[in-house]
């Protein structure tokens, strides 16, 4: 259990992340910002969970991450691991609900590539960029295993939104608007 004012610092932080690197565009066509905002929107519209709302909200929040660590410049010839980071950074006030879809949304890109043959044609730019870098298309032997994962729908609903929300000139309201969903959603 963690206090009351430990969850609002990351609440606070989070509102800072977005409001300092949120409007750019990490190699998208749409700001940082809007993509979180979108994806969350779309969760929403598919009567997800808070948590999962949540997830798809933050599942990003590595790319910000990276920003806040390399002064705005972002390094795209390389893994970035924006999964890992954003999951471990939320993981002191969410719990795996929120964190695992998060952790898991570029293996899950790589699942319905794999899976589906036109899927990685319908990606952005940028997604089919990283792609590779991220490992590319999963073996048999890594399809059976993700596949068994016990967050697996939500990893591939958090990534099927993840990849619509990328609307150019769609405005889906603020960050702010999500902050009473995040103090539902804080562990308790
Ligand atoms: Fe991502
Ligand atoms: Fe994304």
């Amino acid at each position: 259990m963690i206090s009351e004012e430990s969850q609002l610092q990351m609440i606070d932080e989070l509102i800072k992340l977005f409001e300092t690197y949120g409007s750019e565009k990490y190699d998208e066509n749409i700001s940082q910002t809007e993509h979180a905002l979108q994806c969350a929107l779309l969760a929403h519209q598919a009567h997800a969970t808070d948590e999962l709302v949540a997830a798809a909200l933050l599942h990003d929040v590595g790319h910000l991450l990276q920003l806040q660590g390399s002064n705005g410049n972002a390094d795209f010839s390389q893994d970035d691991f924006h999964e890992n980071l954003g999951a471990n950074f939320l993981s002191s006030t969410f719990g795996p609900n929120v964190t695992q879809p998060i952790a898991l949304h570029v293996q899950a890109k790589r699942y319905l590539c794999s899976v589906f043959p036109s899927y990685e044609a319908e990606l952005s730019e940028g997604s089919q960029r990283s792609f590779q870098l991220q490992g590319g298309p999963m073996s048999a032997n890594e399809l059976a295993e993700f596949s068994q994962n016990e967050n697996f729908d939500d990893a591939v609903n958090v990534r099927t939104w993840d990849d619509l929300a990328k609307i150019e000139n769609i405005i889906s309201g603020q960050f702010a608007d999500f902050v009473p969903l995040l103090k539902r959603v804080a562990t308790q």
